[in-house]
């Protein structure tokens, strides 16, 4: 999202604005051309050095001295700019915006922005909750400034409290979503993803490799657009997307009735969960001891999580994930039929970069009618996007 565009990073005097670094860094190995704009303030903070060495620009903290060429520097950035983040935005600064004072480069340069601006503001506490700066912030918000809540937490002053500015991969998470179209926006989006685990003794279960990167990345991609998204998730080690409310779940049972709970309430439904078919059928109190050479399982038919889906579908779009090692298209067209879909992504789990486990995925998209649409290999970031695309087409 953010390769070639051009960003400015407005820096101002917090405490904070060592994170700032870590966020440039982020942009520029994004593909970002990131335009360094500090208050005079935040230069006691983090030399403007820094900051140059990393976005290979020079910085511009006074107007009038760091222009750099005789053009009017503000204003060709402020139209050049894709996006504009200011973090940390301090409590002056954001009186500043409210106020529509421009007495500074960064100031300055703010007001002739047209494109989204996303403001993280930081700070003690007490300062925070201020009277003065919930009203300001609210003022910047009617004037179409994005603002970034802070954290709670200890602060460096030491109280605990809200004004804690956001991790640098939250603050470019959201930064992204600024950019994004918000074709999802009031659409309540269900995902599930990663594996189920089905125990056959308290230490012990059935599962199978699937790492969730799918179902995560349809999660964050829905959250860009504007969707208000849910995901169940099986066991997974990958980080919950921002503002997706993550449900946890092990086995079958529990992520259908976490799912059918939610079902009604639910315009999108995307099953990319790797649903284990079988789980034992009896799972032992305590730990199998190992004084037999083999154990003899039975297996019994989990429930169809996704087959029930169907049956109760009434205006809700229902898309499937097929995972197979062969017969790809007849296993997908007939899924797709017997459990009343309206997309199925399916792919071949047994070839190299794609299916569990791997940053990338090889998928063919079926739709009702005899649609069939293959893909390239790609990330599956950028697949989720794609799989989105044609949801909200139907
Ligand atoms: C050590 C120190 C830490 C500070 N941290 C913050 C902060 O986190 N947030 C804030 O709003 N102001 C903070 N301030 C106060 C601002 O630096 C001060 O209001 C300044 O005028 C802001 O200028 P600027 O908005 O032009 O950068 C701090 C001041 C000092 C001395």
């Amino acid at each position: 999202m953010l390769k070639n565009k051009n960003i400015v990073l407005g820096v101002s005097g917090g405490i904070a604005a060592y994170k700032a670094v870590e966020l440039l860094r982020l942009l520029k190995k994004a593909g970002a051309a990131v335009q360094v704009i500090m208050t005079e303030n935040a230069a006691q903070f983090v030399g403007p050095m820094t900051f140059e060495a990393l976005s290979e620009k020079q910085v511009c903290v006074n107007l009038f001295k760091d222009a750099g060429d005789a053009s009017i520097s503000h204003i060709r950035w402020a139209d050049e700019a894709d996006a504009v983040v200011i973090a940390p935005a301090t409590a002056n600064f954001v009186g500043k915006l409210a106020g529509g004072i421009a007495d500074d480069a960064l100031s300055t340069f703010i007001m002739a922005v047209t494109t989204p601006v996303l403001v993280c503001p930081s700070m003690n506490s007490n300062m925070y909750l201020s009277e003065a700066v919930q009203r300001n912030l609210k003022t910047i918000e009617k004037d179409g400034f994005g603002v970034l809540s802070p954290g709670s937490g200890e602060l460096a002053c030491g109280i605990e409290g809200p004004g804690r500015l956001p991790e640098p991969v939250v603050i470019f998470d959201r930064l992204v979503k600024l950019l994004k179209t918000d074709d999802l926006e009031g659409k309540r989006v269900l995902v599930t993803a990663g594996p189920t685990r089905e125990p056959f003794d308290p230490v012990r279960f059935i599962s199978n490799p699937s790492s969730g990167r799918m179902g995560y990345a349809i999660a964050r991609a829905a959250e860009m657009r504007g969707a208000e998204v849910t995901l169940v998730s099986g066991p997974v080690e990958i980080d919950a997307p921002v503002n997706v409310e993550v449900v946890r779940t092990n086995t079958v049972d529990e992520m259908a009735e976490e799912v059918f709970a939610r079902f009604d309430n639910t315009d999108i439904v995307i099953k990319a969960a790797a649903v284990g078919d079988y789980r034992p059928a009896t799972a032992a109190e305590h730990k199998i001891k190992k004084d037999s050479e083999t154990i003899d399982f039975s297996l019994v038919k989990n429930q169809d999580i996704l087959r029930e889906l169907g049956s109760r579908k009434k205006n809700q779009v229902l898309c499937g994930f097929a995972a197979e090692t062969r017969d790809l298209q007849e296993n997908a067209q007939k899924k797709l039929k017997e459990k009343n879909l309206d997309m199925i992504v399916a792919n071949l789990v047994n070839c190299e970069g794609s299916g569990f486990r791997t940053t990338t995925n090889s998928v063919t998209l079926f739709s009702p009618g005899g649609k069939v649409e293959p893909l390239p290999n790609m990330e599956k970031t950028k697949l989720a996007d794609i799989i989105l695309d044609r949801i909200a087409g139907l």
